[in-house]
């Protein structure tokens, strides 16, 4: 078969793309060095959230079935790794846009209003995709989110929040998992067994500390309850439901308790890549967390505490959109559930048998 030959320039389009920098301070008269470096930026983000879209769509679509093919979850754990390797070259970034110092933006900020990274659709297609819903943002962040865009933005935005996020696939496949349970075994009865086991066991280390002050002990004692309160909510289904309403519980119960199981028998070849994908989910939105938390230091060191240029109050509102919209809490929550090795209860050897690999 014969192929045409191909020029590199003709092949990645580099008329359009290089020609694509078009300076509003040109425009106004006269030029400002720093607004190519600006424009460049932002495009290079744009390009690389477009690549993270690709791969996360591609992942989407092999969760989005009630039968996920095992032969695939390898694949898929290799594309969320590279989401992460992504976004470490997207915080790094940052560095690059803060040699710009705060009067070098002066000279063409102005023109760019109302524009604002509100606007960027690629990230908010990101973060919704990932999990991150509406409902789960802050008011004032709704607010911002719904006025800033265009009308066909509007809709785009609309018609994604009506598919099902990567979070809920994720979710369903994990509370499909089998092993908690099976007909003569109970492992969720003795898991709680244990619990109370333990929790006894460091109340009494607690009292019989002698080096404690009743103050200190008083504090101890509290925060074991608090413990104890948080395994009574995984226990009590009722309890978490609740938590679900409200948003401060992100997956089902029983997405929570396989997750829980996964990380107890990591090491099992059935729960290796099961693992993994986990910990990328962590990875991701730890990445998505530093990104968010170096964009807002570099926004203050640029804008000082001036509102941005889509009219938010800067710096403070991006410092709290970083707290508040992680995506994969529940995974970080999972290390609360967890319990010292020599309390975590035998497993039949049925059910250890499921997990490996045989060779009879
Ligand atoms: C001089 C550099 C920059 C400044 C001063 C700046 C400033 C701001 C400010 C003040 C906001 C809050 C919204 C507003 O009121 O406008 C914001 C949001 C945002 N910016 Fe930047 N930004 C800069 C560079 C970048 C770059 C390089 C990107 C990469 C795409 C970016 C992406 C975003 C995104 C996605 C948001 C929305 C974040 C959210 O709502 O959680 N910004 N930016």
């Amino acid at each position: 078969m014969k192929y045409d030959p191909i020029y590199y320039g003709d092949y990645l389009q580099l008329d359009t793309l290089l020609s694509s920098q078009k300076l509003k301070s040109l425009e106004h008269g006269k030029e400002a060095h720093d607004e190519t470096l600006f424009i460049i930026t932002h495009q290079a983000y744009e390009l690389w959230f477009k690549q993270i879209i690709h791969e996360l769509d591609s992942v989407h679509k092999i969760f989005n079935t009630s039968n996920v093919n095992p032969t695939h979850l390898g694949v898929v754990n290799h594309r969320l790794q590279r989401i992460v390797q992504i976004q470490r070259v997207l915080n790094e970034q940052i560095a690059i846009i803060e040699t710009m110092t705060p009067l070098d933006f002066m000279e063409f900020r102005d023109y760019l209003v109302p524009a604002s990274g509100f606007q960027s659709i690629q990230f908010r297609e990101i973060e919704l995709k990932l999990g991150l819903r509406q409902r789960f943002r802050l008011g004032i962040d709704q607010k911002f989110f719904n006025s800033r865009l265009k009308e066909e933005h509007k809709e785009y935005m609309i018609k994604l929040e009506e598919e099902s996020t990567f979070l809920e696939l994720f979710d369903a496949w994990l509370s499909r998992m089998p092993f908690g349970q099976t007909e003569n075994f109970d492992f969720w009865q003795e898991y709680q067994n244990s619990v109370n086991k333990m929790l006894e066991q460091d109340r009494k280390i607690i009292m019989d500390n002698k080096t404690l002050h009743d103050k200190e002990k008083e504090f101890e004692l509290k925060n074991l309850e608090a413990t104890r309160n948080s395994f009574a909510i995984l226990f009590d289904e009722e309890k978490y439901n609740a938590l679900m309403e409200t948003g401060e519980m992100r997956i089902s119960r029983k997405a929570k308790l396989s997750a829980i199981f996964i990380n107890l028998f990591k090491d099992e070849p059935i729960f290796q890549i099961p693992n993994r994908m986990v910990e990328s989910l962590l990875d991701i939105d730890e990445m998505f967390s530093t990104w968010r938390y170096r964009h807002a230091i570099m926004v203050h060191r640029i804008l000082g505490t001036k509102i941005g240029t889509g009219g938010s109050s800067g710096h403070d509102y991006l410092k709290r959109s970083t707290e508040n919209n992680r995506v994969f809490l529940d995974f970080f929550n999972l290390a609360t559930f967890l319990i010292p090795k020599n309390f975590i209860p035998a497993l039949p050897s049925e059910i250890k048998k499921e997990m490996g690999f045989h060779f009879e």
